[in-house]
């Protein structure tokens, strides 16, 4: 009975395999965004297997045990690669339309890439003076005390692991529109949350990045290549309190919506960076969403994640993001209004986006990365919101040479 089985198993096996190996491979869209193949669903299977037996310490004992939080949110050791990195970046974002988004990214040599954007409604979008490059030296007292992120006015403090930072702004900013007009603005915000963090490695739904290494043509560089890009990567909604003087003025942030990531790992090379659409939503229930979708062909040219945060703290990961980067904006043309949907732990959302402020700034040693800083307007499934959206091109797309931008 049971030999009987196994033979029928390994027939229906066999032909499966004879009538898939007759099959031609789909050609890649656009040559960068790998689709489906024959072997998808055995790839499929063992990936699923594989990060199941990877993550199963994190299911047993819980991520908070297995990945010491005081050692992961505070600044990193560098390591000895020229593109070593250890990134910070935080949004803040009110319902009357002030949004706040800057970040450090420490570098060897004594660099930062850093920068800050301020959106007020009477001032229109503000930028630190050397936008749109973010190349900065960082400020000494960081090199020397290692307990901070800073350089080019802005410093970024650790305070307690996942629950307490600090960010201060003390310079002068130009606006986008007319560069011309400079504001000393002081910045004073003080970061906090009781949320769950969102941990990349282990929160994202293994059927998500199943799927997307599955869909990929698998060869030994392409593991070698996630091995060597991979990074720790986690997020984290919250709020802030503190207040913004632009010149005299002077505005409070009282429990304000607020996001921020840490980022870091071997080694942080734009020029792999294809193209990438982040965006986080603040919603006037309090839902807080972060979702993107990336695509970094030499490991996965199309990968989707995020998670929604619910008022009473649950967080749900991202099943499914309904929004095929080479079916919106590949040439760099940018919408003024997006819709597209997603899945959260079986609930579907229905989003739609209007971009109110866009600004362009640019990483990297030779601006190979061109990021679209977008401010928006949003209603999710019916529910009003705001949030900074940030719209990722490698310079190659775009076909521009560092002299025209
Ligand atoms: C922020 O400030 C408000 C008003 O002063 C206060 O009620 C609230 O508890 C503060 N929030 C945090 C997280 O400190
Ligand atoms: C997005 O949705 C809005 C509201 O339904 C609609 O008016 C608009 O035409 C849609 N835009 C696009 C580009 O689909």
């Amino acid at each position: 009975m049971l030999a009987s089985g196994i033979i029928v198993i390994i027939l229906i096996f066999g032909i499966y395999l004879i009538k898939q190996s007759s099959k031609t491979n789909p050609e890649k869209i656009l040559n960068v965004y790998a689709q489906k193949g024959k072997w998808y669903s055995l790839k499929y299977c063992f990936m699923v297997s594989l990060l199941f037996l990877r993550r199963l310490k994190c299911y047993i004992y819980g991520k908070n045990h297995v990945y010491k939080i005081e050692i992961l949110d505070r600044l990193q050791q560098l390591s000895y690669h020229d593109q070593a990195f250890d990134a910070v970046f935080f949004h803040a974002v009110s319902q009357n339309g002030i949004y706040f988004c800057g970040g450090t990214e420490r570098r060897q040599k004594g660099k930062i890439v850093g920068l800050v954007y301020i959106v007020h409604p009477d001032y229109g979008v503000l930028e630190s003076e050397e936008l749109p490059d973010t190349n900065l030296d960082a400020s000494v007292i960081s090199l020397y005390k290692q307990d901070r992120y800073s350089g080019g006015g802005i410093c970024i403090t650790p305070l307690k692991p996942m629950k307490k930072w600090k960010i201060t702004y003390k310079g002068l900013m130009k606006q986008h529109l007319n560069p011309h007009n400079r504001f000393r603005v002081d910045l004073d915000l003080d970061w906090t949350s009781d949320y769950q963090w969102f941990f990349f490695e282990v929160d994202v739904p293994i059927s998500v990045i199943a799927r997307a290494i599955a869909r990929e043509e698998w060869s030994p560089k392409l593991f070698q290549n996630l091995k060597d890009a991979h990074q720790k990567h986690y997020e984290q909604m919250g709020y802030v309190n503190g207040t913004l003087q632009i010149d005299a003025v002077s505005f409070p942030f009282v429990n304000v919506d607020a996001f921020r990531d840490h980022s870091f790992g071997f080694k942080r090379d734009w020029s792999l960076m294809h193209r990438y659409i982040y965006s986080m939503f603040y919603l006037t229930d309090k839902t807080k969403i972060a979702l993107g979708v990336v695509s970094q062909p030499c490991t996965t040219s199309h990968l989707e994640m995020g998670f929604v945060n619910h008022v009473n703290g649950k967080l749900d990961p991202i099943d499914n993001i309904d929004l095929f980067l080479p079916e919106h904006a590949e040439n760099g043309v940018l919408p003024k209004v997006l819709n597209f949907t997603f899945d959260a732990q079986g609930v579907s959302y229905d989003v739609r986006m209007e971009f109110l402020y866009d600004t362009v700034h640019y990483k990297g040693s030779d601006r190979e990365a061109v990021m679209n800083e977008r401010f928006h307007k949003c209603i999710i499934n019916g529910v009003p919101g705001r949030g900074i959206s940030e719209w990722h091109y490698n310079k190659n797309i775009l076909g521009v040479d560092d002299e025209k931008i």
